[in-house]
């Protein structure tokens, strides 16, 4: 299990401090697909960095922390910010946004994944061995063993992308984090992505942590989700239910925003912009963007509060309506 605890992180900058994450509580159980959602700049990205305990200078955690617990070969084991990074590869992993860059374009892909294996982990294995563990892999994840042999150059975008993910899980984690894993790619392409994903959740019972700024996405692939708002939860609940019946304003207006099948009529898409993360707006950051808001929006901070069983929302309108 993941346990979000508290957490506050923020970007030094010259002049002022950027609080990017404002005192995140959350819990990712073990065999789920989490989503996250959210505008671009709303701290997705930090908050899968300072997950994974890679908060290098200017990022900072400044309150909080994150335990990843669970058992693995029948051992328990617990680690928390500060020596997550010793556990990387065997119970954690990060496919970063725009990974394409992880791979070394000059080298086979089947040396980047010996080269992956810490060597401690290899024990006494020869390279070959180790080669037709990944062989098996590669075909439980049905993707041909022949890209071992090419370099990243000569794979298409979306292989590569399935290369990367292969990569990552080739240790069998518990936790896989992906960055907007599929969104420089076409919609064909993105697809087999997700598909992999979900088998690999299937096969291997693990728990993906999965950031898009895509809904679509989060509808096709996820159990649960959290939406994220200039560095807060705005809500979080199952996805079924969010889609059905969002609670928060900016939920609504996420959820609104998606075409679907036989909607011809244009998207209005979600007037206004995110508040500057240097001088956020006292009280409710997204008050400036809601049509709900009140004086007590603008001056006090909603809570994260649980709505309904398992269903979290920040808004102070939270009450459920009868319409
Ligand atoms: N190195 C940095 N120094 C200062 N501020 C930063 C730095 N990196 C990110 N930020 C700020 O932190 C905020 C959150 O950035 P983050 O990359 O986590 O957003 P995101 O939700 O992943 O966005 P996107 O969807 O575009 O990937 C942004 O407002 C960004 O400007
Ligand atoms: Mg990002």
């Amino acid at each position: 299990m993941l346990t979000i605890d508290h957490l506050s992180a923020s970007y030094k900058t010259m002049d002022k401090d950027v609080l990017t994450l404002n005192d995140l509580n959350l819990k990712i159980h073990d065999n789920e697909i989490f989503g996250i959602a959210g505008e671009s700049g709303c701290g997705k990205t930090t908050l899968l960095k300072t997950i994974y305990d890679i908060t290098e200078y200017p990022l900072q955690i400044d309150s909080g922390k994150v335990m990843l617990t669970g058992e693995k070969n029948g051992k328990e084991f617990h680690y928390e910010t500060g020596n997550i990074r010793k556990t990387w590869w065997e119970n954690i992993t990060y496919v970063p946004q725009a990974a394409q860059s992880v791979l070394n374009p000059i080298v086979r892909i089947k040396r980047q994944f010996l080269d992956s294996i810490p060597k401690e982990q290899r024990g006494n294995e020869t390279e070959e061995e180790v080669l037709n563990r990944v062989k098996k892999y590669l075909e439980e994840l049905q993707l041909s063993p022949d890209i071992l042999e090419a370099y990243p150059f000569q794979l298409s975008g979306g292989m590569r992308q399935r290369v990367i993910i292969a990569l990552a899980t080739f240790m069998s984690p518990g936790v896989v984090l992906a960055d907007e894993p599929t969104t420089a790619l076409d919609v064909v392409v993105q697809k087999g992505i997700l598909m992999l994903l979900m088998r690999l959740q299937r096969q291997f019972q693990n728990t993906i942590v999965l950031v898009s700024h895509d809904m679509g996405v989060h509808y096709q692939v996820t159990d649960r989700m959290g939406i994220m708002y200039s560095g807060s939860f705005a809500e979080i609940g199952r996805t079924g239910d969010i889609f059905r019946d969002p609670i928060h304003p900016y939920t609504k207006m996420l959820v609104d925003s998606l075409p679907r099948v036989g909607d011809k009529s244009q998207k209005a898409g979600i007037p206004g912009r995110p508040p500057a993360l240097k001088n956020p707006p006292p009280g409710c950051r997204f008050a400036p963007r809601c049509p709900k808001a009140t004086d007590l929006c603008r001056q006090e901070v909603p809570e994260l509060v649980e709505v309904e069983k398992g269903r979290y929302a920040a808004c102070h309108h939270n009450e459920r309506e009868v319409e």
